[in-house]
């Protein structure tokens, strides 16, 4: 039904690979890419019934918080015979003393009957570093995905400044995407224009500067990337790095007050990641704003992390300040900030 439909919706948003890429890129370069909101404009009509109505409307519409894991779901990495599946979830929220962001309330996201996020609540804060980690494949591009409204939940909300996304129309969400910065994990640019282009995008896109306007902020952009000699280049005439890096100052020429990274330390050696978090928290201290690092790499986080937050079968297991974290004494968290072995999670 209604929910089923979104689900093929966002699958086929999602699984059309080959096109993924030139989305991103016109996703991160700020455009109201046409594909993403025809799938969010059919969303909205869904949405413009209301929350109450969607999840408890229609009897046959499997209303996701009626469901019974195992029964009418599954979840990644939760085996069947396990009772207490979040018996390490205390969902504990230290506090960081200051405001959040982005909020996100019991939120719940499933493809077909495989439940990727199952009521999660996190708080992200504002002029902090986050970051989220978590094993691969518990839904941490989902929920970027979700937050920037490229997906739509099942149920639950995101609150980004106060406003909730999954509710804004397709209008407000194009606005509120001048907000952000999305850096993917490829950079995801523009194949067929220049660094220098592709860095203007958003601008000509969103702004009425003038071509001398944008050429100063594009310059100082990527001077400060450190690319200030590849502006002609193309970006099959880059490296991985150089790739993320002018994805990076892509991601920075609105001035967002929210930036998103999706590992962008991953294919990196270690003193170009070293560099990169260098960067980010350069930039960070420059412009402010609320940061939402994913990563995997438990240096990046030691490194940039002012706020952490563990991710597993489809729950925050805690979140708080990250010296707080980094000396939890909750099994999975100190198992996977220390990348012990022994552990709540095994290898299946
Ligand atoms: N559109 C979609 N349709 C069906 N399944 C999807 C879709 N998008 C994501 N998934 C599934 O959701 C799960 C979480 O994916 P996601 O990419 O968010 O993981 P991740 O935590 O970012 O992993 P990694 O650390 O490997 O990047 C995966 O099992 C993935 O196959
Ligand atoms: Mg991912």
């Amino acid at each position: 039904m209604a929910d089923e439909s979104t689900d093929r919706r966002d699958q086929q948003t999602d699984e059309a690979t080959a096109d993924d890429a030139s989305r991103d890129a016109e996703f991160a370069g700020g455009a109201g890419d046409r594909d993403v909101d025809a799938d969010r404009t059919s969303d909205f009509d869904h949405a413009s019934d209301g929350r109450d109505d969607r999840t408890g409307g229609d009897p046959d519409s499997a209303a996701p918080e009626l469901g019974k894991l195992n029964e009418d779901y599954t979840i990644p990495g939760v085996d069947p015979s396990d009772q207490q599946p979040y018996k390490w979830h205390t969902g504990e929220k230290r506090d960081h003393g200051g405001e959040d962001a982005i909020e996100i309330i019991d939120l719940v996201k499933q493809f077909g009957n495989t439940r990727i996020l199952n009521g999660l609540n996190l708080g992200l804060p504002d002029n902090e570093v986050s970051m989220v980690l978590g094993p691969s494949g518990t839904g941490k591009s989902v929920l970027v995905k979700l937050i920037v409204g490229l997906l739509y939940p099942d149920s639950g909300d995101v609150l980004v400044h106060g406003e909730s996304v999954p509710n804004m129309t397709d209008d407000e969400l194009f606005e509120m995407r001048k907000k952000f910065g999305l850096l993917f994990q490829d950079g995801a640019l523009f194949g067929s224009m220049n660094v220098f282009d592709n860095t203007a995008f958003p601008l000509r896109q969103h702004t009425d500067k003038s071509e001398s306007e944008i050429s100063e902020v594009v310059n100082s952009r990527l001077q400060e990337v450190g690319l200030a000699e590849a502006h002609y280049k193309m970006p099959n005439e880059l490296s991985g790095g150089m790739r993320k890096r002018a994805g990076f100052a892509r991601a920075l020429v609105l001035d967002p007050a929210i930036v998103f990274f999706d590992e962008p330390d991953s294919g990196l050696d270690p003193v170009r990641t070293a560099l990169l978090c260098e960067l980010i928290r350069e930039i960070h201290e420059e412009n402010g704003g609320c940061y939402m690092v994913i990563s995997h790499d438990l240096s990046t986080a030691r490194r940039i992390a002012d706020f952490l937050a563990v991710l597993w079968k489809g729950r925050i297991v805690e979140s708080g300040p990250s010296e707080e974290l980094f000396e939890s004494d909750n099994d999975f968290v100190r198992q996977f900030l220390n990348a012990e072995v022994e552990g709540p999670l095994a290898m299946d």
